[in-house]
């Protein structure tokens, strides 16, 4: 297979844990018989210094032709005193809202070797905890209109909307069960159907979507049980679908009691240009240059990358196997170091890991 990736390693850790990653995919296209050509652009706060911009259009026409995007962080204390029109940030909502991405998938797994860091009681962990929080990003309550604050009847009075039309609940349930079928087959979708009349629409839409998926069963929660499933029993879940609002909170969630950010891949999702792939963290201004950065969140959001957007199953489960391996064989960097493992720098770390690809 040949293909083309935009390549957007931004600020801070950015390219040292992008490089690597990259790296690992030389590694894998090698093995496979790939041809992966990259690309790299600028975006954030390196692009603000460069341009002046910090989403420059070189970048968005380079992320528009790709195959797929890949990014590394952006930001950083030296551009946070600039004006909040250019602020680095101001790149990552622009490159999404320009490849129309409307799908956030944040998997929330815990590998084993790991459970040290994870923030649940021990035998809940035992269980398993490897769920994936599919979050409508671009809908909802976010950019319903009306909204605004205005004096009504002589009080200040503050208004969002909640709002999704069936197309919307559509589009994000089929990436939900499409990402299902890749996965334990299980969807569930968390709503507030018990209160909202939106969250009525939502639970309509996502059963008539579930039945092109016979495979996959479909159960509903409210988001108030949903949030306390997660860190009661997280094994029951397998994909979360659920709208812009409630999975900005249960992604956080889910992410958190992993206890590893380092760890944590994304890709977001839209239909007319290419997926772009990113670790959940940000830029780690604190460690930056130091080649301390934990690069196997930017490694298996590669992963997901042939995984989501190339249908390379074989090839996406070995990266991630590779990561588990080298975790197994008791390889670390500082932010997820125990006694009695090896500390390795960003570069050995990859090694290990391109060592057992
Ligand atoms: P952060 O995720 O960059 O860092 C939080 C803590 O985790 C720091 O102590 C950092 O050293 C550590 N950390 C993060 N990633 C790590 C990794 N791969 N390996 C080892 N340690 C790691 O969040 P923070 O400090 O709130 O933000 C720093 C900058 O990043 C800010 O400018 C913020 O705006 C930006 N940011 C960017 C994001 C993005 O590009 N998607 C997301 C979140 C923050
Ligand atoms: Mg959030």
């Amino acid at each position: 297979m040949k293909k083309h990736i935009a390549v957007m390693a931004g600020d801070g850790i950015g390219p040292e844990i992008v490089g690597q990653a990259l790296r690992v995919l030389d590694a894998a296209a090698r093995k496979f018989n790939h041809e992966f050509s990259t690309e790299h652009v600028l975006i954030g706060g390196i692009a603000i210094d460069e341009t002046g911009s910090p989403l420059p259009e070189a970048t968005v026409e380079a992320c528009r032709k790709a195959d797929a995007v890949l990014l590394g962080a952006v930001g950083g204390p030296k551009w946070d005193t600039i004006a909040p029109e250019i602020r680095p940030e101001k790149g990552l909502l622009g490159i999404r809202k320009a490849l129309g991405l409307f799908a956030n998938l944040r998997p929330a797994r815990l590998f084993p070797e790991l459970s040290g860091a994870c923030l649940l009681r021990k035998d809940i962990v035992d269980k398993g905890l490897d769920v994936m929080v599919v979050r409508e990003l671009t809908g909802g309550i976010y950019f319903g209109k009306p909204a605004g604050v205005e004096v009504r009847g002589g009080k200040r009075t503050g208004f969002n909307t909640m709002i999704y039309d069936e197309d919307e609940i559509r589009r994000i349930a089929h990436i939900a069960f499409k990402a299902a079928m890749k996965r334990r087959k299980k969807v569930c979708s968390v709503d507030k159907a018990n209160v909202l009349d939106v969250s009525r629409l939502w639970r309509e839409v996502v059963i008539e979507v579930s039945k092109e998926y016979p495979e996959v069963s479909l159960s509903h929660m409210y988001v108030d049980n949903a949030a306390m499933q997660l860190v009661r029993d997280p094994s029951q879940f397998d994909v979360i679908v659920t709208s812009n609002l409630f999975g900005d909170i249960l992604s956080d969630e889910a992410a958190v009691i992993t206890g590893s950010i380092g760890m944590l891949a994304s890709a977001s999702l839209g239909s007319e240009y290419a997926g772009l792939y990113e670790p959940i963290h940000g830029s780690a201004p604190d460690i930056a240059g130091q080649n301390k950065a934990n690069p196997l969140a930017t490694i298996l959001s590669v992963s997901m990358m042939l995984l989501h957007e190339f249908d390379l199953e074989k090839e996406a489960l070995c990266i991630e196997n590779a990561v588990r391996k080298t975790l197994q064989d008791g390889f670390r960097t500082g932010d997820i170091m125990e006694e009695g493992k090896t500390l390795c720098n960003t570069i050995e770390i990859t090694d290990k890991v391109i060592e057992r690809l």
